[in-house]
């Protein structure tokens, strides 16, 4: 039997006993008590507490989890992962303990045909009833059942909420495997009992204080993982063994120069909980689960170069994982270039990081000299290079170096309530009071464009666009998506044209409450993490966009006027933000862009304008000069030019002159002009005759007197000025 025909073999299955079958939600819960989804029962622990009503009384899903709790044991045994699919049947004040042990009982030993013999059932000691359900119902011989303690046989989601008692079925290898040794029973740490099913009785509510609550009903909550249960049905020897991970292990193997087991496994295993995170949403950052990300990756590198492989990988074997999950996880076809992007965006900078930290972390280490390395220190590394708290404190050990990890771990919580007031003042906008109506309909115009925006991108760039945030004020928007590069001028622009057309079609806003299964069915989209309930607000805008959203809309879309994109950026690899405008504040973003335009365009006409006048004048100057050469007069045989040009200032006589000079080979050039109640004087001497005596700076002088001024320069070239412009043709 192949995976995939057990998964549905299981669904069919509880079907068959009238359970519903829902999909897997997604590795973000929107349970905030939890990182990750850890089990099957995270979606569904508000109907347990009693706070969500029930749609439906008896569940069956196969839900994708992560728990990184084991994830020092992943690749040192057969069967723990960081990424599981766990097979579970619920009921919801339903059935109870009988029913739940009946149906994994017919559906292992008829369905499954596993040999009685083989399967081995613990209990929690004081549950007589389970105890008597296997032993009287099914015919369980006592010594068969053991009686386990509450840490083994008592199961919660977390120190808190719903919990209760547990029968487990475990699968016995045989004598020949584990241990060995002669008291070797169900709950030993070994490897020949594999529990593969974990029925739970949920019945309590634990509160804070430790107490356990009745819940208003008794529940069932079952969990089989679907990579155990594989591995007995392909009686192979590890998890590892199965067609779940068989082609991924000999890609890595493909790879490999040196030969470690573990470490391909490691890959392997790291490799599939990357692809379903970032299917889901999730990109490496140094917060939460970003960082379990960042983590999972950076192992699997650092597990790869220990086989040898240096170059980036990961991110082209996971398609191997895709082509694995796709049909029954369609994220992940959806998100299949995303989810190659982002691992090697961050294969590539780790290598980087890599190079760098190791630099940094001898400086340290020298520094230290045998003593214990500071929190302050280890945080700078992981937070400003993004070197892993754990490479560290494995480069550490291996110098017998100490760090100190109470410290490194307040800096970490330092920085999560920067980052949480970071975020407080982010949101500042949803707080905003609305100046009651305009700001509320300025809010809606927001809030309605970013369902456009979201269809908009989806159509333009591509259906791998999922919303990762989003904020919405009377003044801006801003929208978060996967897309794995910068947008091009043209793609922001047919976004922004493709939302502003559905703005002038005057579409309608239609808002609906249905049903999660037909908002589903209608292609309406969800988003991560986000939980919902039964019956579900939908926001449809023509086909265009179809949303699930409790928020504030308009009614038309034409209310929202105008749609301007002011900025595109990276704010993750692979993530990108645009933020946005609408109506009044386009229109004044415009206007003031507009201005802004007018001005600079002011300033380049002014600059032109000057240019042009100087052209103007310089050419003035040049056209003189023909008529100035006609005025040279020869006097006791020395070429002489005594000018008044019109309308020409200084820099224009200096033209002239140069000009004048060029074509004299010998001679004295006097030229004159006047602007206003200004005159200018400039001579020009040529070389042969400052030898023989003749001085500018003389020359000018004098000219420059009769008009009531004064100046002076060197013998070949002098400059003056006066204020008697009437004068001119005298000095001249
Ligand atoms: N919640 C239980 C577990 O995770 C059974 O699904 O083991």
């Amino acid at each position: 039997m192949q995976s995939k025909d057990i998964r549905e073999a299981f669904l069919a299955f509880f079907e068959s006993k009238k359970h519903k079958r829902l999909p897997s939600s997604s590795l973000i819960p929107s349970d905030k008590s939890v990182l990750l989804t850890i089990a099957g029962m995270l979606q569904f622990k508000p109907i347990f507490l009693g706070t969500d009503k029930a749609a439906y009384n008896r569940v069956t899903t196969c839900q994708k989890c992560v728990r990184v709790n084991d994830i020092e044991e992943v690749g040192k045994t057969t069967r723990h992962h960081t990424f599981f699919e766990m097979l579970g049947n619920f009921s919801f004040g339903d059935y109870f303990k009988e029913d739940a042990i009946l149906f994994a009982w017919e559906f292992l030993t008829i369905k499954l045909k596993i040999k009685n013999e083989k399967l081995k059932i613990a209990v929690f000691k004081d549950d007589n009833e389970a105890f008597e359900i296997w032993n009287q119902k099914l015919g369980i011989s006592k010594s068969e059942i053991y009686r386990l303690d509450e840490e083994n046989n008592f199961w919660s989601a977390g120190p808190t909420g719903p919990c209760g008692p547990c029968s487990e079925i475990y699968y016995d290898f045989g004598m020949d495997k584990g241990c060995r040794k002669p008291d070797c029973a169900p709950g030993c740490d070994c490897e020949r009992f594999l529990e593969i099913w974990n029925l739970v009785f949920i019945e309590f509510n634990r509160d804070e204080a430790g107490n356990l609550n009745p819940l208003p009903k008794k529940n069932i909550d079952t969990g089989m993982g679907l990579e155990r249960i594989t591995r007995v049905m392909q009686n192979a020897e590890s998890n590892f063994d199965t067609d779940l991970f068989l082609p991924l292990i000999e890609a890595v193997l493909k790879l490999s120069r040196k030969n470690n087991s573990a470490s391909v496994r490691v890959i392997a295993d790291h490799c599939r909980a990357a692809a379903y995170l970032i299917a889901d949403g999730v990109t490496p950052s140094n917060e939460e689960r970003g960082y379990v990300l960042r983590r999972l990756i950076r192992r699997a590198v650092m597990h790869g170069k220990k086989l040898g492989i240096e170059a980036p990988f990961l991110w082209n074997i996971v398609s191997l994982v895709i082509a694995q999950g796709e049909s029954f996880y369609p994220e992940l076809r959806i998100q299949k270039d995303f989810i190659k992007s982002v691992i090697l965006a961050e294969e590539k900078g780790f290598q980087t990081t890599l190079a760098t930290g190791i630099e940094l972390i001898e400086e340290l280490f020298n520094k230290s000299e045998g003593k214990v390395i500071s929190g302050v220190e280890v945080f700078k590394l992981h937070d400003t290079y993004g070197f892993p708290y754990e490479l560290t404190q494995e480069l550490a050990q291996k110098k017998g170096l100490k760090i100190d990890k109470k410290g490194f771990e307040v800096e970490m919580q330092k920085q999560r309530e920067r980052a949480r007031a970071n975020v407080r003042i982010a949101k500042g906008g949803e707080g905003i009071v609305a100046k009651n109506e305009t700001e509320r309909a300025a809010m809606a115009a927001h809030h309605t464009a970013t369902h456009l925006l979201h269809a908009a991108l989806r159509q333009i760039l591509g259906k791998h666009v999922f919303q990762s945030g989003s904020l919405v004020d009377p003044k801006h928007l801003r929208f978060d998506f996967s897309n794995p590069k910068a947008m091009t001028k043209k793609e922001i622009e047919q976004v922004e044209d493709l939302v502003n057309q559905k703005v002038r079609d005057n579409i309608e806003v239609d808002i609906s409450e249905k049903s999660f299964d037909e908002a589903k069915k209608m292609g309406a989209m969800a988003l991560f993490g986000e939980k919902y309930g039964e019956r579900v607000r939908i926001i449809e805008i023509n086909n265009f966009s179809i949303e699930l959203c409790g928020g504030c809309h308009v009614r038309n879309t034409q209310e929202i006027k105008s749609f301007k994109i002011i900025k595109e950026r990276a704010i993750a690899a692979g993530v990108r933000r645009i933020e946005a405008v609408t109506g009044k504040a386009a229109e004044e973003y415009i206007k003031h862009n507009l201005l802004e335009i007018e001005e600079s365009k002011k300033k380049e006409e002014a600059k032109e304008k000057q240019k042009a006048e100087k052209k103007e004048k310089e050419r003035g100057a040049q056209g003189l000069l023909e008529e100035a050469t006609k005025v040279i007069q020869e006097i006791k045989g020395i070429n002489v030019l005594a000018y008044q040009a019109l309308n020409v200032d200084m820099k224009g006589l200096r033209v002239l002159g140069d000009a004048i000079k060029d074509k004299l080979q010998s001679g004295i050039i006097l030229l004159a002009s006047s602007e206003e109640q200004k005159c200018f004087f400039l001579v020009l001497v040529t070389d042969d005759l400052v030898k023989k005596g003749f001085k500018a700076g003389d020359l000018v002088k004098i000219m420059a007197k009769v008009c009531g001024g004064g100046g002076g320069g060197r013998p070949n070239k002098a400059e003056a000025g006066g204020r008697d412009p009437s004068k001119i043709e005298e000095a001249l």
